[in-house]
Order: C-alpha cells, then structure tokens, then sequence
C-alpha cells in the first residue's frame, strides 16, 4: 500500500495531510451531491467506520459537490488513481454496461422497496460486478430515491412536457423517455444544473427530493410534479488493482464498512426525500403537482413503451428479476 502512496505522490496527487495523519493509506471518496442526501450521509459513515476500524492503516477523505471532479469522469478517475472511491448514478455508467440501464427503465421499478428486492435478487446481486471487464467492481448498492419532474410550467399530463427542454444525466434510457414525451432532452453534469435553471437554460429536470432540496434547484422551478417515474440508485465502486493491493484483513474491514455504510444510506433515503419534499412545500417556492390515477396513468402510457428498445441490450434475466421485484410491490 506505500507504493500506492508513493504513486499518488509521485502523481501530483497529494495527500490532505490533517486526514491522513499517521495512516499509510488515504482513500479519496468523490461524489457530487451534498452531504446532506443519503449519498453524502452515506460517505460519510464509510469514514467514519473506516476510520474507527483501521485507525492508522486507512483514512478517507470525502469530497462531496463535485468538488474533486463530475460523475461522468469519475471511473476513469478511478482508474488513473485520482480517486479511489466513487459512488456514481447508475445512469453514467452506461458506457462500461448496459445491464444497469434496467434502473432508468420508467415506471419499472416503482418504488424504493421494489429496487431494493431487485438489488437482492440473484440477478440483481451479480450486477455488482457489471463492470469487472473494465477493472471496476461494485461494493454495494446505494438508493437515492424516486425522480420527480420540477418545470417551469406545470406538467399534470405528458403533453404539457412537449417541446420542453429538460436536463438529463446521460443516458439513453432517459434520452428515450424524453423523446417519448416530444420533449427535448439536454445532457449535462450535475454541477451545471442550478446555473442552466436559473438561466433559463432549460425548462425542466428530474431527480430526487433530496437532490433538488439540498441544490436549491426547487428556487428555480415553480413547479414539481411527484411522477415517482424512476428510481435514482448508485454504487459503490472501486478500480479492482487498487483494493486488491491491500492485505486481505484491511480490505475485509473496508468491505464491511461500504456494505454498513450502503446499508445505512438506505435506511434513511425514504425519510430524507420526505423531510426535503416537506421543505419544498413550507419554503412557497414551489408548488408540488400530485397526479391524480387518470394522470398518472397517461404518463405510464407514453413512457413505459420505451423499455422495448433497451430489453435486449439489458438480458431476459435482468429483465425477469426486475419484473419479478417490481410485480411483488
Ligand atoms: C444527477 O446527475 O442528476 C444525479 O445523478 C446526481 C447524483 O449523483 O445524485
């Protein structure tokens, strides 16, 4: 593990002295969202545990807001060294697999709790390591919550959608649904989000409570319609060389402390989003569209034919487990 050190020094990358004290190992966690979502959270218990259980072997230093580098850079960062823990939306990894596109399919998986069983199933526990052709593995899954839809004009049926620009993550899956929706879909990081609202860049977006509470996006979009169109979900994940360098002891307390650190990010996405969806409402910035069964339904309808151009790419298997967890709700 010096060697890394030395690596990374050599590199230019250096080491935050105050975190690393006296570890011989620093481990820099980059994510783009705040510390106050269930992703920051959850970064920062892997610290914290990690931190508490191999005092003096590993530190980790976490850099949330995009603040070390966007998400879509991030596996090659991984790769190069210049981090060595990320925990990406699921819909930038579209590049390494398609398998995980079987996330951004809307109105699959409809709440957290079908994500969650799907996550657990045989299918959706071999995902994990989607992506260990290309030297990354998966420590554990991570949910962020169900996407809304926040616009400029209200959205109560998908017409209203039509000829409207909304930013995505890039994804084809979400570049489908948009087009779906006649709408014009833009990709963009998401440190550029709240400036392309503000500046009218955009008409729309869609993304959690959690993201659009503790981004202020809620201050430049008047309205939200609670669509629970599609689930946000990460992973952990790390380059395969880099944790495999370490004795196996440290790299079983790192393990362990992801999967606790996942675990706990899970337990509290739910009540998060809910608290964030509260403060939306209370802060009058926004007026939240709730979609009554005939609207809803219309949205299912014109999205939903969008999973047949993305079966085939995920796998019947895929496909079978997600439908299994989803049907289960
Ligand atoms: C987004 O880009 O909208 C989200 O993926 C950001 C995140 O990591 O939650």
């Amino acid at each position: 593990m010096r060697s890394l050190i030395g690596t990374a020094i050599i590199a230019g990358l250096v080491l935050c002295p105050a975190a690393v004290g006296a570890a011989e190992t620093v481990i820099r966690f980059s994510h783009v969202v705040s510390e106050e979502t269930p992703k920051g959270q959850a970064a920062l218990r892997f610290k914290q545990l990690v931190e508490q259980r191999l005092a003096g072997k590993v530190a980790v230093e976490v850099f949330p807001n995009g603040k070390l580098m966007d998400d879509e850079h991030v596996v090659r960062g991984l790769l190069d060294g210049t981090v060595q823990i990320a925990a990406p939306s699921l819909s930038l990894l579209e590049p390494y697999t398609k398998a995980y596109q079987v996330f951004d399919l809307p109105f699959l998986l409809g709440s957290t709790e079908a994500v969650e069983r799907f996550e657990k199933s045989a299918a959706g526990e071999q995902l994990l390591s989607a992506m260990h052709g290309q030297g990354i593995e998966g420590l554990c899954f991570l949910h962020g919550g169900m996407k809304q839809l926040s616009a400029d004009t209200p959205l109560r049926l998908p017409q209203d959608a039509k000829g409207k620009t909304f930013r995505i993550q890039p994804s084809s899956v979400l570049v489908a649904q948009f087009e779906a929706l006649s709408a014009v879909p833009v990709k963009a990081p998401f440190t550029k989000v709240l400036h392309m609202l503000q500046s009218k860049g955009v008409n729309g977006q869609e993304n959690t409570w959690s993201n659009i509470y503790s981004q202020e996006f809620y201050q430049a979009q008047p309205f939200i319609t609670e669509t629970n169109h599609g689930s946000l979900e990460y992973a952990f994940i790390v380059a395969r060389d880099f944790w495999n360098a370490f004795p196996e002891d440290v790299r079983a307390g790192l393990t362990s402390a992801a999967s606790e650190a996942c675990a706990y990010g899970n337990s509290i996405a739910a009540d998060l989003n809910a608290g964030d969806r509260r403060k939306i409402i209370q802060s009058g910035y926004t007026q939240v569209i709730e979609l009554t069964p005939q609207q809803r339904a219309a949205w299912v309808a014109v999205m939903k034919p969008v999973w047949s151009q993305f079966e085939g790419d995920i796998g019947k298997d895929i496909m079978e487990a997600a439908l299994a967890a989803a049907g289960a709700s």
